[in-house]
């Protein structure tokens, strides 16, 4: 089978890697690819005719969509009918991710534990919403923002300030909402789905401050590690009773054509875990730990989403923690230098795991092209050998103006 996947960082490095390892696998093309993956094809992940063409000429049966953005304009829904299979959710149940609101709105109805949150019509009730939350509030800008569309705000004058970011941003009409800040431990947990069914991958944990000690800037994540130590069995279940089955009822009811990747952002609270984002895709950098603790067939697990027949398929995983450490370009997520020589990757074992993500190649050397350049991951039978070994690799490889959070997965040690 011929595969297109569509995307260019991390997360489709790591999902080319572990497709192409499938026997029933043949050629896998990347759309456009970066540095690190085969068979690039610079064809934009939302140029639709393009991508059909593409498809048609090279005989590609199966599509893996990466990133949100063609899943939130209809690539599944594009596709619908012919004979190239597209693995992802239709344009509806992209809201899930594509509008904040609707989302909201979506969990509220199917009874899925969720923060309580508020659209306010005017300045009276933002005052009064943020008077009541003691300024403790995430305010959310409604639509597709790559990460940059939440405030966590701790005080009433930040609450206004984000409110007034986002009409900066995106207009001054730009819908929002105020949703209530919680406190606890962020996991992420990602599943399949056929529509009729999901299962869980193991529980991961993403890093999205630039900083150690989870300080400075929001980024796309700075590393994650799997599994994470304190989701264990008890709370894995009540996951699956208060936010996983009852999303499930909720697609199932809505009617939605939903075969693919669902991610669920959760917040573990003194009060049980807490729903606080749908993503109707792989996480990055979540995946690249993910992927390579996946001991079935990749490839066998999306053609059973495709098919219809999840719940009989046998999910299985390797043993011990993987560890990814993200080097990044200096000044990232602000400003920084691309085209950067990076060094050293050959020194690495054969068989070391590197996803790479803003990397390109120009005349054979390959160069910086991003804020996020290469995932490193590491493993071991304990996490601390996991970490120790992500870390070994970083030793490795350089670049000029190269940086990097030094406590990847240390949390997941205290637990
Ligand atoms: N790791 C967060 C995301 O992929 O959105």
């Amino acid at each position: 089978m011929n595969i297109a996947i569509i995307g260019s960082g991390g997360r489709e490095h790591a999902i080319a890697w572990k497709l192409a390892q499938s026997v029933k696998a043949d050629d896998v093309f990347v759309l456009p690819g970066n540095g690190g993956t085969q068979n690039n094809v610079p064809i934009a992940p939302t140029n639709f005719e393009s991508i059909k063409q593409f498809c048609l000429e090279k005989k590609i049966e199966l599509i893996f969509v990466g990133p949100e953005d063609p899943l939130a304009r209809g690539i599944v829904d594009f596709f619908a009918g012919s004979s190239i299979k597209v693995f992802g959710p239709d344009k509806q149940a992209a809201q899930m991710e594509g509008s904040k609101i609707w989302s909201k709105q979506f969990m509220k109805r199917y009874g899925v534990a969720t923060a309580d949150f508020w659209i306010p019509e005017d300045t009276f009730q933002i005052r009064a919403i943020a008077q009541e939350m003691e300024g403790q509030a995430v305010v959310k800008y409604d639509g597709l923002a790559a990460g940059k569309g939440v405030f966590v705000c701790s005080s009433t004058t930040e609450i206004y300030e984000a409110i007034d970011e986002i009409h900066k941003r995106y207009g001054r009409n730009a819908p929002y909402l105020i949703e209530r800040k919680m406190k606890g431990q962020e996991v992420s947990i990602i599943g399949f789905t056929d529509g009729q069914s999901i299962r869980l991958l193991q529980p991961s944990q993403d890093h999205k401050p630039a900083l150690d000690g989870d300080k400075g800037p929001n980024t796309g994540g700075m590393g994650a590690y799997c599994p994470v130590p304190f989701c264990d069995e008890t709370l894995l279940e009540k996951i699956s009773a208060t936010i996983v089955q009852p999303t499930l009822r909720g697609i199932q009811s809505e009617g939605f054509q939903y075969k693919g990747v669902l991610y669920f952002g959760i917040m573990v609270t003194e009060d049980g875990p807490k729903l606080l984002e749908y993503n109707v895709r792989f996480g990055d950098p979540e995946t690249e730990v993910l992927l390579p603790s996946l001991k079935s067939d990749l490839l066998d697990l999306t053609l059973a989403c495709l098919n219809g027949t999840l719940a009989d398929f046998n999910l299985e995983f390797n043993n011990g923690y993987f560890v990814d450490v993200v080097l990044a370009s200096g000044g990232y997520p602000g400003s920084y230098e691309k085209g950067k020589e990076i060094n050293g990757l050959d020194n690495l074992p054969a068989g070391a795991l590197v996803f790479h993500a803003g990397t390109k190649k120009d005349k054979g050397q390959l160069q910086t092209s991003g804020g996020r350049v290469l995932n490193l991951v590491g493993q071991g039978a304990t996490l601390q050998a996991a970490i120790d070994s992500a870390y070994q690799m970083v030793k490795q490889v350089r670049f000029d103006k190269m940086y990097f959070r030094k406590d990847i997965a240390k949390k997941g040690l205290t637990v």
